[in-house]
């Protein structure tokens, strides 16, 4: 049996079932509710009931004090909902307010896309899902192999399963060379503030270059996860043969809701536009820039120009954000 919860301030409301946490039911949802531990002990997941009736589901060893107890307070990781909910909770929407975290982590799946693009899926200790925004990076360390810096694809409403997208380069060999299932890896961070700003209703535009899809994934599946529904466009820009490895993940999107753009874009030399022609076309084809939120992966090489371009446009600098990306 499910109920409904709605949290206050934020007006945010989510499906919860009964087998279910408020903690693991809002970050399912997508809603970036505060924890730490997750098992009861730190405090950090702390709400207030308003109304409804809760059930403790897991000992805790984090207190609350007889005058917090009268006010309602409870931990959302260690109760579960027996009526629908009205909760006050505080919701992270700052890269300031998320911790940095060291965890030894394990390689859980190789899924290999194309004969020279993977998909590396990390997964955490049990109980212990890590914290991060999406569109926020982290570094992998490999004992005995590589350490590198890459965005994270996977949304935030799961943190006990990463993913990160991975071309084959030389730099990239190690994960093509045998890496197996079971490998530990150090995940340290998150780092990065190419986060998805409040949502103000506005439409977004995605615009997402060769393996920069990876952040623009992480950002559109939280976006669906908390259940906006707000027009989205996105634009996949690849001069690579095959380089749009996801595109029918994509065109499920575009299927899936009303309000999906969708395109694909082969750059010269396989496509007949370079990138410059591809922004312009852009510029030309979304006259209402002047209200959507930007995200931007794009080569470091045409960063600048393009941010000019857009602002040009009378895009505003708040609504603009971009990743640049180091050419391969
Ligand atoms: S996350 Fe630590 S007490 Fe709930």
């Amino acid at each position: 049996m499910s109920h409904s919860v709605r949290v206050q301030p934020s007006g945010h409301l989510f499906e919860i079932e009964s087998c279910e946490t408020v903690l693991e039911a809002g970050l399912r949802a997508g809603l970036n509710l505060p924890f730490g531990c997750g098992n009861g002990s730190c405090g950090e997941c702390r709400a207030r009931l308003l109304e409804g009736e809760i059930e403790q589901v897991r000992n805790a060893d984090f207190h609350f004090s007889p005058i917090e107890q009268q006010q309602g307070m409870f931990l959302m990781c260690a109760n579960r909902a027996t009526s629908d909910l009205l909760i006050e909770a505080h919701e992270v929407s700052e890269v300031e307010e998320i911790p940095h975290q060291q965890v030894t982590a394990k390689v859980h799946k190789l899924e290999r896309l194309q004969e020279n693009v993977q998909i590396l899926h990390v997964r955490m200790p049990r109980a212990q899902p890590f914290r991060f925004l999406a569109g926020q990076s982290v570094n992998l360390a490999f004992d005995r192999g590589p350490t590198l810096t890459l965005p994270i694809a996977s949304c935030p409403c799961n943190g006990l399963d990463l993913s990160f997208h991975i071309r084959r380069r030389p730099e990239n060999a190690f994960f093509f060379n045998g890496l197996k299932k079971g490998r530990k890896v150090d995940v340290d961070g998150p780092t990065g503030d190419f986060v998805l700003r409040e949502d103000n209703g506005c439409a977004r535009l995605f615009i997402a270059w060769e393996e920069g899809f990876a952040p623009i994934q992480s950002l559109i599946e939280h976006v669906i996860a908390e259940g906006n529904e707000e027009p989205l466009c996105l634009y996949w820009l690849s001069a690579i043969p095959e380089g749009h490895y996801l595109s029918n993940y994509c065109r499920s999107w575009r299927d899936a809701f009303d309000e999906f753009h969708y395109e694909s874009v082969d750059l010269e030399p396989i496509g007949k536009e370079n990138w410059r022609q591809v922004i312009e076309r852009i510029i030309r084809e979304r006259p209402r820039l002047g209200c959507m939120d930007l995200y931007i992966t794009a080569p470091e090489s045409e960063a600048d120009w393009t941010r000019d371009a857009f602002l040009d446009a009378g895009v505003d600098p708040e609504r603009f954000s971009m990743f640049r990306m180091e050419a391969k």
